[in-house]
């Protein structure tokens, strides 16, 4: 082949390649990330029973990480009258959850963020849900002691929280479910670094 040929084709592949990343680069953007996990809803049954064992009371605040559909926040707020919120890195679900949430009638209670759940300020919450993986629970942890106020209920279907101990761990139509309080913070205590 002869070098000018030869020359052209790398260019013109080279020029192919940088088109094509930067496309990638904005179809990522456009998304706000990658999800850590993909959505698969908690039956209802099991979103009733979180709800019971956060024992919400009026003037709490939920924020589920994670929140696919919206039902957690929407329940929440449908049956007990608080305000929540849900933050999930998928424009689609973010899209549906506030679908949901009109049709249940509680836009006034409840709000959908698309953002990266570890990048967000969740320290107004009180009640946090989960539903997301062992791993990513784990990565959670340094987060919600430092972010939660001492008292705060965290409440996961299905993963736990590595050596934390939770309050009550329970199976509901054979899925598990945990809850933890925040402890008081102790001044010098020893930070838990080991999700950092
Ligand atoms: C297993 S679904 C749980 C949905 C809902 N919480 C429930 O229990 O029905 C996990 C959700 O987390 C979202 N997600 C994954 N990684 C995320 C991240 N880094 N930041 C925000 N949301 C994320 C996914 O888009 C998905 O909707």
């Amino acid at each position: 082949m002869p070098m000018i040929l030869y020359r052209t084709l790398i260019a013109a592949a080279a020029a192919v390649a940088i088109v094509l990343g930067g496309v990638m680069l904005n179809y990522a953007t456009a998304q706000g990330g990658r999800p850590d996990v993909h959505f698969v809803p908690t039956p209802q049954q099991v979103v009733d029973r979180m709800l019971e064992l956060a024992k919400i009371q009026p003037g709490d605040f939920l924020i589920d990480l994670g929140s696919g559909d919206g039902r957690i926040p929407i329940t929440a707020a449908k049956r007990y009258g608080i305000k929540a919120m849900g933050i999930d890195i998928d424009p689609d679900r973010i899209k549906e959850a506030n679908e949901n949430a009109k049709k249940e009638g509680v836009t006034d209670k409840v709000s959908f963020k698309q953002a990266n759940l570890f990048e967000e300020d969740i320290s107004k919450a009180n009640v946090i849900t989960l539903y997301l993986l062992e791993r990513l629970n784990a990565k959670l942890r340094l987060k919600l002691l430092s972010d939660l106020k001492p008292g705060s209920r965290v409440v996961s279907h299905a993963f736990s929280m590595g050596d934390w101990k939770p309050d009550t761990h329970e199976l509901v139509d054979g899925r598990s479910v945990y809850l933890w309080t925040i402890p008081a913070k102790k001044a010098g205590a020893p930070v838990d670094r080991r999700g950092s």
